[in-house]
């Protein structure tokens, strides 16, 4: 009765080298108006009533009109329509030819190594990479699916990465800028690298986001995005995606989403789709204000580092400067006396929050060594640059004189 295979049996995706880069049909327009159209047109897309914004539909099961007649959606655990707006905006913007969303930006990452390795399989990465993401690669895909990691030396150097990939590589994955550190991978060089090596080259955009950074341009495959940091803007979403090529956004959905439930919702989407409308005009302020908390902070007595792509003394600013359009609003900076030293900086702060995200229209600020990287060994933390008196920030979109009044009368607490 069923005389085609069903669009939701997907043969697993296989990395082609050869494989032509699809153009995407909206490529010819820009961020902004992607920011606002892309996957949605009032006219166009709902037959039965007029919406200027998408709506939200919150149904978790789909009618079939026939026995032997697929509909377009089918239930809530693959793809829902105000879910398909969402990806396809994410899409657009990071100009990849799909997407696949998530219900974190961890489970984004999980199921994309999931689908992609097999036992015996390894990724290649750093440890300039979040904490969740280390915690997955250290032990558990190692020690449940039998995927090894390897980790390079030195993720600013392209032939260092070379050094790791083998025959059973089948991923590279670069976090950049990295957090909590900030350190910037060169994308176009570590995409040869891994190109030439025949394997897909993953990027983790979360920091920088498409409006500062375009992996895909760069020559990256693939797009992990957290949608919970500077996507979402204010800590009300939590949900991550991955762009890349369709066939393999498929092969993710329909092979293991589809089976372990690990999809985002409909009003989650929804609250994205409203948020990405102002993704490049507060990506533009985190930056300025960034920027100025940058330079206040390296140019203060008390602190001993500040990790900021902008600041001129970073190791790889002038790559930054080449592959980014700004600087973004994260940083990190040190402060003497370790441990004790940061708890009484991050206790005396009054404005500035401690909560453990970033990427938020209001400041915070996050202990990295005790928090987020806490499953690193302490060689390992010392490798990534994550000393004990490092505090992350995440410069807000409030004014940035009263963010560094704030942390001055903190730092004169040491
Ligand atoms: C760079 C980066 N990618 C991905 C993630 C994971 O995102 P989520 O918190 O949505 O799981 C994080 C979280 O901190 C992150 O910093």
């Amino acid at each position: 009765m069923h005389n085609q295979k069903p669009f939701f049996m997907r043969d697993p995706w296989e990395y082609d080298p050869q494989a032509p880069r699809p153009v995407r049909p909206d490529s010819h327009l820009g961020f902004d108006t992607r920011a606002l159209h892309a996957g949605f047109h009032p006219l166009k897309n709902v037959e039965d009533f007029r919406s200027f914004v998408p709506p939200i539909v919150q149904s978790m099961t789909y009618p079939y009109q026939r026995f032997d007649k697929f509909p377009d959606y089918i239930y809530g655990r693959s793809k829902t329509p105000t879910v398909s707006v969402l990806e396809e905006r994410l899409a657009a913007l990071e100009g990849g030819e799909g997407a696949v969303t998530a219900s974190s930006g961890s489970q984004a990452l999980f199921s994309l190594i999931f689908t992609l390795a097999r036992p015996g399989d390894n990724v290649v990465t750093s440890l300039n990479i979040f904490g969740e993401g280390y915690k997955q690669a250290a032990t558990i895909f190692p020690e449940r699916c039998g995927v090894g990691f390897h980790f390079v030396d030195d993720p600013a150097d392209p032939n260092s990465w070379d050094r790791e990939i083998d025959a059973k590589t089948r991923l590279v994955w670069v976090e950049t800028p990295s957090n909590p550190c900030l350190s910037v991978a060169d994308i176009a060089a570590v995409a040869q690298v891994a190109h030439s090596h025949s394997v897909p080259l993953l990027v983790d955009n979360t920091t920088a986001t498409a409006a500062l950074q375009q992996p895909m341009a760069l020559g990256a495959d693939i797009v992990l995005l957290s949608l919970t940091k500077f996507l979402s803007g204010n800590a009300t979403v939590l949900g991550g995606a991955i762009v890349g090529p369709e066939a393999l956004v498929e092969d993710i959905r329909w092979n293991t989403i589809e089976f372990i439930g690990a999809i985002m919702q409909p009003m989650e989407a929804w609250q994205m789709l409203q948020y990405l409308e102002t993704l490049s005009l507060r990506m533009e302020r985190h930056s300025a204000n960034g920027q100025k908390v940058a330079r206040a902070l390296a140019d203060h007595p008390k602190v001993l580092r500040v990790n900021y792509p902008g600041l001129p003394r970073h190791p790889q600013h002038r790559l930054a400067q080449q592959q980014m359009s700004a600087s973004g609003g994260l940083l990190s900076f040190v402060v003497p006396g370790g441990l004790e030293g940061a708890a009484t900086v991050m206790n005396n702060l009054e404005l500035v929050v401690h909560a453990v995200t970033f990427g938020t229209s209001r400041t915070i600020c996050m202990h990295p060594a005790t928090i987020t990287h806490e499953h690193m060994t302490p060689q390992e933390r010392a490798a990534a640059g994550i000393d004990d008196g490092l505090i992350r920030l995440s410069v807000g979109l409030e004014d940035p004189e009263d963010v560094i009044e704030d942390l001055d009368q903190a730092l004169a607490w040491l």
